[in-house]
């Protein structure tokens, strides 16, 4: 079969590339686009350690073939940090010692922000349920439950804190009119 031209959506940027119709999201990331933070392991859809997200959704990109993404945002471990700062998830695994290896993380995190993005509040069951799908043969998965659910504390945090600096400098104006 031939090789097709596609354009892929990854972290925002387009990229052409030229790849065989079967080769799947996750090889073209890696070996076509070098973004090697997405890992492949058992490339059967078990472990999770590719775990990108595709429209906004966690999905195993060993599992996807790399044409079926073309016209679809693909967002990978490296597309959540800002720079040098590491994404929220990412700073709530550091602190919770969630990482050993660190094989499985960036599946993990991925899984874990596709339940933050759409449940900033998770219970413990929710949790488990994200990260059902991702394999971890080190940590024992207590210390990622942990990160996972420190994270909508530390938002809900960071919104008190805006909200608490708003009314208090809406305090003040009020005093200096009065
Ligand atoms: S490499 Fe894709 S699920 Fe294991
Ligand atoms: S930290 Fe090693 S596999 Fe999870």
């Amino acid at each position: 079969m031939k090789d097709v031209e596609i354009i892929l959506n990854v972290n925002g940027r387009n990229y052409p590339v030229r790849i065989p119709p079967w080769r799947t999201l996750v090889e073209v990331l890696r070996e076509n686009l070098g973004l090697v933070g997405t890992k492949k392991s058992c490339n059967e859809g078990e472990c999770g350690a590719c775990t990108v997200h595709l429209d906004g959704r966690p999905v195993a990109s060993c599992l996807v073939l790399a044409v079926d993404a073309q016209g679809k945002e693909v967002v990978t471990i490296e597309g959540i940090s800002e720079g040098e700062n590491l994404h929220p998830i990412q700073e709530a695994f550091l602190k919770s010692g969630a990482i050993q290896c660190g094989f499985c993380t960036p599946g993990m995190v991925m899984s874990a922000k596709g339940l933050l993005d759409e449940n900033p509040e998770p219970t413990l069951s929710d949790a488990r349920r994200a990260i059902s799908g991702n394999l971890c043969r080190c940590t024992g998965y207590q210390h990622i439950i942990n990160a996972i659910l420190t994270v909508p504390k530390g938002r809900k945090d960071q919104r008190s804190e805006v909200r608490d600096q708003r009314s208090e400098n809406g305090e003040r104006a009020e005093g200096r009119k009065r």
